[in-house]
């Protein structure tokens, strides 16, 4: 499809120091997304990446690596354009809290720099308990230059809990001011989830349905079919709640129904998803906890270990476009299904009122495995029957015009200086206000009430989630692609 779109470039020279730079994501997704952009003639003039991290190696063996990551997520690879993107890869080996390294890191880093202006970005893609030490030692050698202060991203999660959350923003500020700090929720780097905004404000017909007056409920799944994938050390302490609703799932919720932002700016975007996460109101008995079958059996899991890696709850909102309409959430590990999608199920009109069993009108808005809308309307069966049959209207989003994976697109934000599809600390904070509480009361309460039911691997998840939407008189849709 023709466009009239006009790529995105990185406005300015940057260099980009890899904190935890021999891990699991910098390769998964950092590496590829860089290569995304050089490949996609994005990149300014003058740019250097420098993996920063204790494992002592040559640069050559931090370039295979480097290499090695980019040629596993993408198919075609342009020798030239990896070639030169490997001249501009660098390795450091140093301590995290050590002033004295990151003197000889700041030596190292002028050297490399050919033009001096330019901004430096730390990516820090390191486990949170190595965070403090990397801000205190940013924070004390000055990484600034000339044309800006040093940009941090940090990947969710942003703490554990409430207090975690608020040590974190804390310790980070001692050092940085706010327009310096990029706290990154991949889900918002998503084309179909940026795009969930736009959808309902550039579509009247979307706008004027979208409100308590009309829709009965709204269904937020994302479902994964694959387990923990050997990842106990981080996911066994954490859970589905912490892992997927607190972050990815509540953000999701509040782009989609906010109030259109009153201007363009990143604090209207955040104050407008602030106001919809602080006005969510839920009861600790409108939670479901589930566990996969074969989970304590995992490696690196505890034999008694009582994390869900499957929730579902109800909650409303206090929020004038949508009081008193019920909202539910669910999400699991090794279920049916890879899914990801938010239905909106709308109320019976009046013809619709009179019959039994006939289905809502819906509205689809699919994200994964593949972005799609659909309309779900009613159509009169022919002759003199006042029955119906559904039909459905139902389209693929393609990203058209300016696309990109979520962590290309979300650097490219950074360079530029921009906020709007970064998290700050008064949403991070209204969201473990949601979550908090639903964990306090089980470590109150004690097993009994919130020990996860067991599901089996390849179902839906445990039964009793089902019947927290049917007592209100409403199913789980599902619409997996087969
Ligand atoms: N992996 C994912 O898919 C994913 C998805 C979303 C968010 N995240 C977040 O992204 C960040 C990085 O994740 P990751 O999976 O790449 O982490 P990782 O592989 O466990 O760690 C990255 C690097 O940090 C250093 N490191 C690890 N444990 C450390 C410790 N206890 N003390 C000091 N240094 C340590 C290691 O480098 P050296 O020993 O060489 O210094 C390691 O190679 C985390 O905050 C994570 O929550 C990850």
């Amino acid at each position: 499809m023709e466009t009239n779109s006009v790529h995105q470039i990185a406005k300015s020279n940057f260099t980009l120091f890899v904190y935890g730079a021999s891990g699991s994501l910098a390769k998964l997704k950092l590496f590829p997304a860089l290569y995304e952009l050089a490949s996609q003639k994005r990149m300014p003039k003058d740019y250097q990446i420098i993996g920063y991290a204790r494992t002592t190696m040559k640069v050559e063996e931090f370039k295979l690596i480097f290499e090695e990551s980019v040629r596993a997520a993408h198919e075609n690879i342009d020798k030239d354009i990896m070639k030169k993107l490997l001249r501009r890869v660098h390795y450091f080996s140093g301590k995290y809290d050590s002033i004295e390294d990151h003197k000889s890191f700041l030596n190292f880093v002028r050297k490399i720099e050919k033009e001096k202006k330019r901004v430096r970005i730390a990516y820090l893609s390191v486990p949170p308990s190595t965070f403090t030490a990397i801000f205190k030692s940013l924070g004390k050698v000055n990484f600034n230059t000339r044309m800006s202060r040093l940009r941090l991203i940090i990947e969710k999660p942003f703490g554990y809990d409430l207090q975690s959350a608020k040590k974190l923003k804390r310790v980070l500020y001692k050092s940085f001011q706010k327009e310096q700090i990029y706290l990154l929720d991949h889900y918002l780097g998503k084309e179909a989830v940026s795009n969930l905004l736009s959808l309902r404000y550039a579509n009247s017909i979307l706008s004027a349905l979208l409100s308590k007056k009309y829709v009965s409920n709204i269904q937020i799944s994302a479902l994964e079919s694959k387990d923990i994938e050997g990842r106990a050390n981080y996911f066994d302490n954490v859970g589905i709640l912490r892992d997927m609703i607190q972050s990815h799932l509540l953000q999701i919720l509040a782009y989609f129904t906010m109030f259109a932002p009153e201007e363009k700016s990143s604090e209207a975007i955040h104050r407008g998803k602030a106001k919809v996460l602080k006005s969510i109101r839920i009861q600790a008995k409108n939670v479901v906890r589930g566990q996969y079958k074969s989970y304590k059996n995992e490696k690196g899991v505890s034999k008694d270990s009582t994390t869900e890696t499957y929730a579902a709850l109800k909650l409303t909102l206090n929020h004038k476009l949508w009081k008193g309409v019920p909202i539910y959430i669910r999400s699991g590990k090794a279920l049916k299904a890879k899914w990801t999608a938010i239905v909106i199920e709308f109320k019976h009109g009046l013809l619709q009122s009179k019959q039994k069993n006939i289905e809502p009108n819906r509205l689809l808005i699919q994200l994964q495995p593949f972005e799609k809308i659909e309309f779900h309307l009613l159509t009169k069966l022919g002759g003199k029957t006042f029955d119906f049959h559904p039909i459905k209207a139902a389209k693929l989003i393609y990203c058209s015009g300016d696309c990109l994976s979520e962590h290309g697109r979300l650097f490219l934000e950074v360079v530029d200086g921009r906020q709007d599809l970064f998290l700050n600390f008064e949403e991070i904070f209204a969201a473990w206000r949601v979550i908090d509480p639903l964990q306090n009361y089980c470590n109150k309460m004690g097993e009994i009430s919130c020990s996860p039911i067991l599901y089996k691997k390849a179902s839906l998840g445990p039964k009793a989630a089902d019947l927290l939407i049917e007592k209100d008189g409403f199913k789980w849709f599902n619409a997996f692609p087969s």
